[in-house]
């Protein structure tokens, strides 16, 4: 899987995204692969952190939209689902690199990351409205409770995007840097998580996400349902025809 590539250095599990030439977007192989990873770093005791990285130039296009018109209805069993599930589960660090486009999962991949490390070039957005569909990973209640109400309304419903220096402004990410730096300063903290006692972490994360797990994993249900359901309505049609036909979606018969 060269879309994926995963390093195991000094306790650190990486996983590059690197389908750069689509804008390292998801396909249901990546999801797959980045599903299989968590679970193997899971249950590996030589794996104290796993860190997420992109390209200098883009982190994540969101899911690969051929994908999304071949799979419309995809169900509860998809791989993106699970590779969701195995992110809002995953028991130990999670540290993220962030430079350029961050859509859809892209960016709401991140709110289930622990540390967050961003280019001066990140542009965070999460389109779901513009495409016809709705939220997905949580983002509905997520984005809320981090932002405010009203920036999650403008990110969600106006589906605008937004920079670094506002991610970091709501607390979405942890730090801006040059993005020659992102990937490098995410190594370097994912080091110092490494050299502490893992059981420590792993209780403290356990602690902090505990309140919340069991909703986050329901609404994660919720909102599939829904996207996969108007996956297969007139907006979202038009929406993906357009993308893929590089023209302007016209909604006004939806
Ligand atoms: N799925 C499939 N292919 C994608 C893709 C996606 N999500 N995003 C980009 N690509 C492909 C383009 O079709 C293009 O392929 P081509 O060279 O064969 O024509 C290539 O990646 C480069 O994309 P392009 O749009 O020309 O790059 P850009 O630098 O102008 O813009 C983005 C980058 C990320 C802003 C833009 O590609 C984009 O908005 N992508 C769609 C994001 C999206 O809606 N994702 C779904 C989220 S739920």
């Amino acid at each position: 899987m060269q879309d994926i590539l995963i390093d195991r250095t000094d306790g650190v599990m990486t996983l590059t995204i690197n389908r750069v030439a689509k804008k390292n977007s998801f396909t249901n192989a990546m999801y797959s692969a980045c599903a299989d990873a968590l679970e193997q770093a899971s249950g590996d005791a030589s794996v104290r952190v796993v860190v997420i990285q992109g390209d200098i130039t883009v982190f994540s296009a969101g899911n690969d939209i051929a994908d999304f018109l071949d799979t419309p209805t995809p169900g509860l069993g998809a791989p993106v689902l699970r590779f969701l599930r195995n992110l809002v589960t995953f028991p130990k660090p999670l540290v993220a690199a962030v430079c350029g486009p961050a859509v859809g999962i892209g960016t709401t991949m991140l709110f289930h990351c622990d540390l967050v490390y961003a280019g001066d070039n990140a542009a965070f957005v999460m389109p779901f409205v513009n495409l016809g569909v709705c939220p997905e990973a949580a983002s509905s209640i997520l984005a809320a409770q981090l932002m405010g109400y009203h920036r999650a309304a403008e990110a969600l419903l106006l589906g605008e995007p937004f920079m670094a220096e506002a991610a970091l402004e709501v607390g979405l990410i942890n730090r801006i840097v040059p993005p020659t730096e992102a990937n490098g300063l995410a190594q370097a903290q994912a080091r110092k998580l490494a050299a502490k006692p893992l059981s420590s972490l792993i209780e403290t994360k356990r602690l902090m996400k505990k309140g919340q797990l069991q909703q986050v994993l329901d609404v994660i249900d919720e909102e599939a349902q829904s996207f996969g359901r108007m996956m297969g309505e007139p907006a979202a049609r038009e929406a993906f025809g357009a993308f893929m036909e590089k023209r302007k979606p016209d909604f006004s018969k939806v």
